[in-house]
C-alpha cells in the first residue's frame, strides 16, 4: 500500500516526506489555490523535484484540446508528473489519447465502481475515488471501494486505485482494510496518525521508570 501527501504545501510536504512514507503527492485545483501567492508552474516544479514518486497536477479546464495542451505541458515539467483528469466523456477521451503519447493519468472525482472500471479501460495509469464525497451522497464509500478493488482484481486492470477525500481518521482505518493501492491523505490527518494515547502514556511510564532508576543510581 502506498500513501501520497494530499497537499501543495512545502513545509507540510518536507515534513511528511521526512517520515520516509510518503510515495507519491496529489494536488488538486482547489488544495493549490489555498497556497496563496505562489506561482503554480514554479510550485509544481518544487514538488515534482522533491517527491521520489507520481506528482499528480491537475488540468483545469473540461475542454478536451484545452486539456491536452495543459496535460502536454505539465508533463514537460517532469519525468514523475502524472496528469489529473476529471472523470467523464472528455476526460476518457483525454485519457486515450494521453496514454498512446506515455504521459501518466490519474482520473479524479469517481464516485462509483463503474466510472473506475471506464477510467482503467481508456487508460488511465491510477483512478481516484473520493471516500468522504461519496459518503455525502448516501452510499457506503468503503462497499464501493471494495467492490472496485476486486472487480480491478479479477480482471488484472493495469491502473492502480488511488483513494482520496479524507476527512476523519476512522476513514483511513476503514480504507487501509479495502486493498486499494494508494492512500492520498490530507497533512492535518496524517499528522495525527502517528498518535495513539496508550503509546504516549506507556512511553511516559517507561520514561518515569528510567527516572527514577537513574535518580537512585546517583544515590548509590
Ligand atoms: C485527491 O486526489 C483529491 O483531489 C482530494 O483528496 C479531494 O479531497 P476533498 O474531497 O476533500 O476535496
Amino acid at each position: 500500500m502506498k500513501i501520497f501527501a494530499d497537499t501543495a504545501n512545502l513545509d507540510e510536504l518536507n515534513e511528511l516526506l521526512s517520515w520516509g512514507v510518503i510515495d507519491g503527492c496529489t494536488t488538486n485545483p482547489a488544495i493549490v489555490s489555498k497556497e496563496k501567492g505562489i506561482d503554480f508552474e514554479t510550485r509544481m516544479k518544487e514538488i515534482i523535484g522533491l517527491v521520489d514518486g507520481p506528482v499528480s497536477i491537475e488540468v483545469t479546464s473540461n475542454d478536451l484540446d484545452e486539456m491536452l495542451k495543459q496535460s502536454r505541458e505539465f508533463a514537460r515539467w517532469g519525468k514523475n508528473v502524472n496528469v489529473k483528469i476529471p472523470m467523464g466523456i472528455t476526460g476518457l477521451k483525454a485519457v486515450n489519447i494521453l496514454k498512446k503519447e506515455g504521459i501518466s493519468t490519474n482520473v479524479t472525482a469517481c464516485m462509483s465502481m463503474k466510472q473506475a472500471v471506464l477510467a482503467a479501460k481508456a487508460g488511465a495509469t491510477f483512478v481516484s475515488l473520493f471516500w468522504a464525497r461519496i459518503e455525502d451522497m448516501g452510499y457506503n464509500a468503503e462497499q464501493v471501494v471494495t467492490e472496485t478493488v476486486d472487480i480491478f482484481d479479477l480482471h488484472d486492470f493495469e491502473a492502480e486505485i488511488i483513494l482520496g477525500s479524507f476527512r476523519q481518521v476512522s476513514h483511513i482505518n476503514r480504507a487501509m482494510m479495502t486493498g486499494a493501492h494508494v492512500l492520498t491523505i490530507p497533512t492535518k490527518i496524517m499528522m495525527s496518525l502517528p498518535w495513539n494515547p496508550r503509546t504516549e502514556s506507556t512511553i511516559n511510564e517507561f520514561l518515569e521508570s528510567w527516572d527514577t532508576f537513574e535518580k537512585d543510581s546517583k544515590k548509590q
